[in-house]
């Protein structure tokens, strides 16, 4: 086969059947090796060099076993953001965003303390720190691996208010300390269906026990660490609002509300200690 722009278009088009963005996503790969828009919208006889070529050659392989493109592109877009990702960390989902805007109308001061607990890729605490700047996050996650990436997120970002600790959840923290824990923790079954077509994921970052194991010793740890009158906010499935609501009410929050997502559905659920 000639080795061109042109002949990996063709190459993407024939895959269409199977993988219905793979001509978009070779796009944006393309974009992401620096190869000009105006070659990649002529789809041109372009030539390209050894070392592109095997790149190119990789993004067709990887993607065709199934690898996410934002761990090919080791990019993922969050709230308009840049983050680096690969395996190690969960990508970023859309429905996630949306507890950012459930943040930014809580009354936070610059003398708040706040934490996200299973910080991943550090999208959520990078983003609130960028958009709130007098504010201070301390992110924590139990796998170090993750802690690296949201680390390079940081650097990315040129974030110094968000300071990361390999924790299991908040168990750093003192009694009546805090006054806001965010967690988007794991939150799928491990019979969960959608596991199938999640492999490239790790899996910690998706599955906790019975779906509910997180939530419950979130709620738990933060029913002593949060201050009187402090408030916590999950993400969670959008079938888990009842449960959660349930567990909160368990460790006697009060006050507690649960907002839609995009779609719609029952996604954010926020409590007071
Ligand atoms: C669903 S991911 C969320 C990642 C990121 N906050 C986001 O919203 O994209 C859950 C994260 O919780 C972390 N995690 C799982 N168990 C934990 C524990 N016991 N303590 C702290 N972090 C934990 C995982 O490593 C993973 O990074």
């Amino acid at each position: 086969m000639n080795k061109t722009i042109k002949s990996y278009f063709a190459l993407a088009k024939s895959n269409t059947h199977s993988h219905e963005f793979i001509v978009r996503d070779l796009e944006f790969f393309l974009k992401s090796m620096g190869i000009s828009d105006s070659i990649i919208t002529l789809k041109d006889d372009f030539d390209l060099s050894k070392e592109q070529i095997k790149k190119i050659e990789n993004f067709f392989s990887s993607y065709i076993d199934g690898l996410p493109v934002d761990y090919i592109l080791n990019e993922s877009i969050f709230y308009g953001f840049k983050f680096f990702v690969d395996s190690r960390v969960l990508i970023p989902r859309p429905e996630t965003e949306l507890i950012i805007d459930n943040i930014l109308d809580f009354k936070l001061t610059k003398n708040s303390k706040i934490v996200e607990v299973g910080t991943g890729s550090g999208c959520i605490a990078i983003t609130l720190a960028m958009l709130m700047p007098e504010i201070k996050i301390i992110a924590s996650d139990i796998s170090n691996s993750a802690l690296e990436v949201a680390a390079l997120n940081r650097k990315l970002h040129k974030v110094n208010n968000v300071s990361l600790i390999h924790s299991n959840w908040m168990s750093f923290a003192t009694e009546n300390s805090l006054d806001l824990v965010i967690s988007n923790p794991p939150y799928l079954m491990p019979s969960d269906s959608h596991l199938k077509s999640l492999t490239h994921e790790p899996l910690i970052a998706l599955t906790s026990k019975n779906g509910s194991q997180g939530f419950i010793d979130i709620a738990h740890q933060a029913s002593s660490a949060l201050k009187p009158g402090g408030k916590i906010i999950f993400e969670h499935g959008y079938l888990q609002a009842k449960e959660v609501c349930e567990i909160l009410q368990e460790y006697d929050f009060y006050n507690i509300v649960c907002n839609q997502d995009y779609q719609g559905l029952n996604r954010y659920t926020s409590a007071i200690k």
